[in-house]
């Protein structure tokens, strides 16, 4: 029985289908449309995923929507009812859309359906968006029973939710209500930053670690009320998101000493200890909201999901607080990953299907959900752009890698099924020497083209994190952030406050500097062989030839656009960068002649162009 889950509309389409509750593909649309976070009808994505699970005859049993549109749009009328006549300019841009299209989205979906081929998607179901994202948290983790906690900006009208998991059930208990919104909240912070809402709140989770929390007492004061089980009410007079097309009113910007940053203009002071500020308090509520969520369920174990669940620093707090035995969050934690908590609920919550965990594999495979490129076509590509390229033996290839790697060479890395969820975990990965001084700055400025304050997470040999981080356990999905060990960092030089932000960033801290944040954390991705057994050997490789276990792994892209999907896609992102090499499943092509070249002889265009161009 294959069941097809759809998110869509809002943020980050995706598509993923089951078949008997094993998840065989999943895919998100932006990476085939290449626009960033396209949220439109998914029909590539579905189109994909239909062909990996070799749904051929046009057949489904059922197709899961990830939220309930009427329920959406009742919480849409009703806060501008309860604003009006302010908030007039949104709603009358809204509204229409809504009419036109949103709220008649069973037949709507029924027709784009059929225009990827589906002449029979069976019933259509439509649980509610926070149902959704704690099914996506549950259903694939390893634990039989388990709190589920889920916060994102907004579904329907939750915002938060805590619900009680067992077997193939889910039971909410309990849940906040728009406005009050620790997604809202923290977007509003990005937005008063100069960061983009909905994609730069990773950058303000970045930024936080250089400021002080000067501002978290007047947040604590002003703009919230918190309760003790994490639940609170945000004064909305200093938030503009009810009623006009900003996040922040002016009493926002009067209490936090002047208009927000302007995208791109310098990060000053203010900015870091807003980002640390806004940081402190959000780790404060969901670290309540996962107290309570221990006492109200019971369960010794979590599970998270929602937008909010990828601010790994929290994640981290909450193993090292100890509330839980353990916990496993979603790594398509956004909207993208309610398609599989969609039709998770169709397959166990609606129809019943037992579901067995065996503690200790999640059913998300290492993320691996994504198409994959055999190597026929990989080398009709190259043959066709006239490239000349290595073809490397599977001998060969972990070795060679590593040695370009200890050479401080950047190289691309294409290989296997593309990741499901925001990160690149080694299939679609940038990787680098963590132990080179130059290789954070060398990475942001001429690969990435993205802001230098940015650190770069590590991937380590999951048998070596003990040697250099402060855990006790996995982190697969680069979704937990921990300390560097003690005896790893050097010690800190003089009152870094005074310096410039990109000399504080840097600054070497430890042997692993391109890893290492200002306040040598790092956020963690381990590997181990039964997840992806390539990346692995290429960790093991780097590991004997230079007696490191750790590499730098970016997502393989430039700032503004998506991970790359195709060897196409591969290719002309390593020829309009300066990374030095890229290995496109068995084939190598290396830059011989430095930046600038290629070894067919083609020239990429000025990087100067790209880094002008790189906004988002
Ligand atoms: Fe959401």
């Amino acid at each position: 029985m294959k069941v097809l889950g759809i998110s869509c509309y809002y943020h980050d389409s995706a598509a993923c289908l089951i078949d008997e509750g094993r998840v065989v593909a999943a895919a998100q649309e932006e990476r085939f449309t290449r626009v960033k976070h396209d949220q439109r009808f998914p029909h590539n994505a579905i189109r994909y995923c239909l062909a990996e699970a070799g749904v051929s005859e046009g057949r489904l049993d059922a197709v899961a929507f990830y939220d309930k549109p009427i329920l959406k749009f009742h919480r849409i009328l009703e806060t501008y009812f309860s604003v009006a006549p302010s908030g007039l300019r949104s709603f009358m841009k809204a509204v229409p859309l809504w009419i036109h299209e949103k709220i008649w989205i069973e037949p709507q979906i029924e027709a784009e359906l059929e225009r990827c081929g589906l002449e029979s998607p069976g019933k259509i179901y439509f649980p509610s968006h926070h149902a959704s994202h704690a099914a996506s948290a549950f259903f694939p983790s390893p634990f039989a029973e388990a709190a589920v906690l889920t916060i994102d900006g907004v579904g329907e009208w939750a915002t938060a939710t805590i619900a009680a998991a067992e077997g193939n059930r889910l039971q909410l208990l309990e849940q906040l209500a728009f406005p009050h919104s620790l997604g809202l909240l923290y977007s509003a912070f990005t937005y008063f930053t100069g960061f983009t809402v909905n994609s730069g709140e990773y950058k303000l989770m970045g930024l936080a670690p250089y400021g002080e929390g000067s501002y978290t007492d007047i947040i604590r004061n002003e703009l919230l009320d918190i309760k003790e089980d994490g639940s609170f009410r945000l004064n909305m007079d200093y938030f503009g998101y009810l009623d006009s097309l900003v996040m922040t009113s002016r009493k926002f910007e009067a209490l936090f000493g002047g208009p927000p940053r302007k995208p791109e203009a310098p990060i000053t002071r203010r900015e870091m200890d807003l980002a640390r500020s806004v940081q402190e308090v959000t780790e404060e509520i969901v670290l309540r909201m996962a107290s309570h969520a221990r006492e109200r369920t019971g369960k010794e174990y979590l599970c998270l999901a929602g937008g909010v669940a990828l601010n790994c620093v929290a994640n981290g707090r909450i193993l090292r607080e100890g509330i839980f035995k353990d916990l496993w969050i979603q790594p398509a934690a956004g909207d993208a990953g309610g398609s599989i908590g969609a039709a998770m609920l169709v397959w166990y919550d609606e129809l019943g299907n037992p579901r067995h965990a065996d503690g200790s594999l999640d059913g998300m495979q290492g993320a691996l959900l994504g198409p994959e490129f055999p190597s026929d076509q990989i080398k009709e590509f190259l043959d066709a752009q006239g490239c000349s390229y290595r073809e490397l033996s599977d001998e060969e290839w972990a070795p060679t890698i590593a040695q370009l790697i200890a050479d401080e060479k950047v190289v691309g890395l294409f290989q296997g099924r593309m990741e499901f969820g925001p990160r690149a975990l080694g299939n679609r990965s940038i990787v680098g020497d963590a132990r080179s001084p130059k290789m954070q700055s060398v990475m942001n400025q001429k690969i990435k083209f993205r802001e230098s304050f940015r650190p770069f997470a590590p991937s380590c040999l999951e048998e070596r994190l003990a040697d250099y981080f402060e855990i006790d356990r996995p982190s697969p999905y680069m979704l937990l952030v921990a300390p560097l060990r003690e005896e790893e960092r050097f010690p800190p030089v003089g009152d870094e406050l005074e310096l410039e932000i990109h000399d504080r960033a840097n600054r070497q801290r430890s042997e692993l500097p391109a890893i290492t944040h200002v306040d040598y954390s790092a956020r963690l991705q381990s590997v181990n062989s039964e997840t992806n057994e390539r990346y692995y050997r290429l960790l093991k490789a780097f590991d004997q030839k230079t007696g490191c276990g750790v590499i730098v792994n970016t997502s393989f892209n430039v700032r503004g656009e998506p991970i790359v999907c195709t060897p196409e896609d591969a290719f002309q992102c390593f020829m309009r960068t300066a990374m030095d090499a890229l290995s496109l499943g068995p084939f190598l092509l290396e830059k011989l002649d430095g930046p600038g070249s290629q070894g067919a002889g083609k020239r990429p265009p000025s990087t100067e162009s790209n880094a002008s161009r790189g906004k988002d």
